[in-house]
């Protein structure tokens, strides 16, 4: 018998990803006052890869919505009393011994249920009916893009499919309903997926074989502000204000009253979490800053005078440039460079946290993303393109619990959060930091005469840029400095000086880019202003390689 547990992902045929595993504790653990609480979705994750935009899209129609694994839907069901359920999709296979199961509360409670993918499939079978897998029926699966016809009016399709027209889906399943339960019938059909959407308008149940919350599925968003304002009978007026103030009763609930400390990178998750986590404890959060002389022009300035000055923050600032420079003298090799930063980092922080007497719990600004990104799917280990920096050593070494309260949103989501906590605009938009720093901006070795030098081209782009009212419609321009240097002319003399690289690229979470499309005329005035400016600098080029192949950083 097939093990559901080694097999591929997302589709109804799988591993089950440790993500499940990797859930906070923080879903089963907090108990909130009902008066508190918002009307919401509990979305029951059964490990597929894109639950998360399951929530996203949730929370995008005005609704409030958490993710429970489905070993703890139940205890989340209690606690949130939510007004609909989702069931997502997953890897696992129905009809496999062992695979995952909605509680029979959720069917007991007499609320909505959109069954997706292997939800709908699990849904079926929970309620009687059968699931086959894809091999048994001998149709295989359906992958990709599909079209579907509507062939009678459902709640989920009000004001958006009319009986008889064919819309795009995206499918991705291995095994399929072969026969549905009492009480539902099909609303639409697919070549591929018979049952494609079915619904038992009585009970609120619905069961859809494609995914709606990829942007694949062109109307998947509205189909889901359905489920949740029309058929859920949701006001759709949650904000990120609320979530702001759920979050805050669960970092309370979470720490009591424990002490947290919190690295801040210069970075918008390390500083919307810190301030976020300060307004739900106060003082018992301290902030750590570890100044590595690797920051942007006045970057370090910035963070000590906002987090101290303006937040009035608990902030230990350590000055450690000396240290960082003096370990990466002589070192070329990236991995080495990285790997000594990272260590290095830990050091320093652990150092700095014993001084202040310990703490127990380290808060981080982990994303969604980032929770996608660290776990293998596969079970063995992924290849390490780079060895990305942060500070995940720490919490085994020092005994501590994360708190993470972003773990659920995604970048442009934690902007708005930041905006609601008030920080400034300038501070909340800025384009992503990596943790190295200028380090992996400077192929080569690294000393503090380059990074100076690569700190004033790189205020310059980034202020030409900025003049240019582009700024925000790029996820990430930089100067690097390369370890090439070659012959010009400036006055009527001969210069002999270092190269500069600009990147420029737009993206919506780093792990895929496109080279920004800079006009020429822009470009040549970047390039003139830095051979002017610069000191060291007596030519540059643009970066026109996209991710992949290339990365976004050069290191
Ligand atoms: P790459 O270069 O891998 O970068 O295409 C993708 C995104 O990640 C950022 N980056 C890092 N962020 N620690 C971080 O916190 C790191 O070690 C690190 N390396 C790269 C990079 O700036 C881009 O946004």
């Amino acid at each position: 018998m097939r093990n559901w547990r080694d097999l591929p992902i997302w589709t109804g045929g799988g591993a089950l990803p440790n993500r499940l595993a990797m859930q906070p504790d923080t879903l089963s653990d907090s108990v909130q006052p009902d008066s508190i609480l918002p009307d919401s979705i509990l979305i029951v994750d059964f490990g597929s890869q894109v639950t998360q935009l399951i929530a996203r899209r949730v929370r995008e129609a005005g609704v409030y919505s958490e993710i429970a694994p489905f070993t703890q839907a139940e205890e989340a069901f209690h606690r949130m009393k939510p007004k609909g359920i989702v069931l997502s999709g997953s890897p696992a296979s129905v009809p496999d011994e062992g695979s995952p199961r909605a509680p029979q509360c959720l069917f007991d409670s007499g609320l909505p249920i959109l069954g997706i993918c292997y939800g709908q499939q699990v849904m079926t079978h929970q309620l009687g009916g059968e699931v086959r897998p894809g091999h048994e029926t001998g149709e295989g699966g359906e992958f990709g893009r599909a079209f579907l016809t509507v062939t009678k009016p459902c709640a989920l399709f009000d004001g958006l499919w009319e009986e008889g027209e064919r819309h795009q889906v995206w499918m991705s399943h291995g095994d399929k309903v072969t026969r549905f339960a009492d009480g539902f019938e099909i609303v639409a059909t697919s070549d591929g997926a018979p049952f494609a959407v079915i619904a038992d308008e009585a009970r609120r149940y619905y069961g859809i074989q494609f995914h709606p919350e990829v942007v694949h599925t062109p109307d998947g968003a509205k189909l889901i502000a359905n489920f949740a304002r029309h058929v859920c009978g949701l006001a759709g007026d949650w904000t990120m204000a609320e979530f702001r103030a759920t979050k805050i009763a669960e970092i309370r609930e979470q720490v009591g009253d424990g002490k947290v400390i919190c690295g801040l990178s210069g970075g918008v998750d390390s500083a919307v979490a810190a301030v976020l986590i300060h307004e739900a404890i106060g003082d018992q959060l301290t902030c750590v800053f570890v100044d590595h002389g690797l920051m942007r022009m006045n970057e370090a300035e910035q963070v000590v005078t906002l987090f101290r000055d303006h937040y009035n923050i608990p902030l230990v600032h350590v000055d450690v440039e000396e240290q960082f420079l003096s370990g990466l003298a002589g070192e070329t090799d990236p991995e080495k460079k990285r790997k000594f930063i990272g260590k290095t980092f830990i050091d320093v922080f652990e150092e700095e946290a014993r001084k202040i007497g310990g703490a127990d719990f380290l808060a981080q600004g982990t994303l969604y993303p980032d929770v996608i990104e660290s776990v293998s799917f596969t079970g063995g280990p992924s290849v390490t393109i780079k060895s990305h920096h942060n500070v995940g050593g720490l919490p085994e070494r020092m005994n501590m619990q994360l708190v993470e309260p972003l773990r659920e949103l995604f970048k442009d989501e934690v902007r708005d959060l930041g905006r609601e906590l008030g920080l400034p605009d300038v501070f909340v938009g800025r384009h992503p930091f990596p943790g190295p720093g200028l380090a992996i901006r400077i192929p080569g070795e690294v000393t503090k005469e380059r990074c100076d030098i690569l700190r004033k081209a790189d205020a310059i782009y980034l202020d030409e840029i900025r003049k240019a009212g582009l700024y925000d419609a790029i996820w990430q321009a930089f100067a690097v400095l390369l370890p090439v240097k070659t012959v010009g002319v400036m006055g009527d003399g001969r210069t002999y000086d270092s190269v500069c690289a600009l990147r420029a690229v737009t993206s919506t979470d780093g792990m895929t880019a496109d080279v920004y499309p800079f006009d020429a005329g822009f470009l040549t005035q970047c390039a003139t202003r830095i051979v002017n400016e610069v000191k060291g600098i007596n030519r540059v080029v643009y970066d026109y390689t996209s991710k992949p192949p290339g990365t976004i950083e050069w290191e």
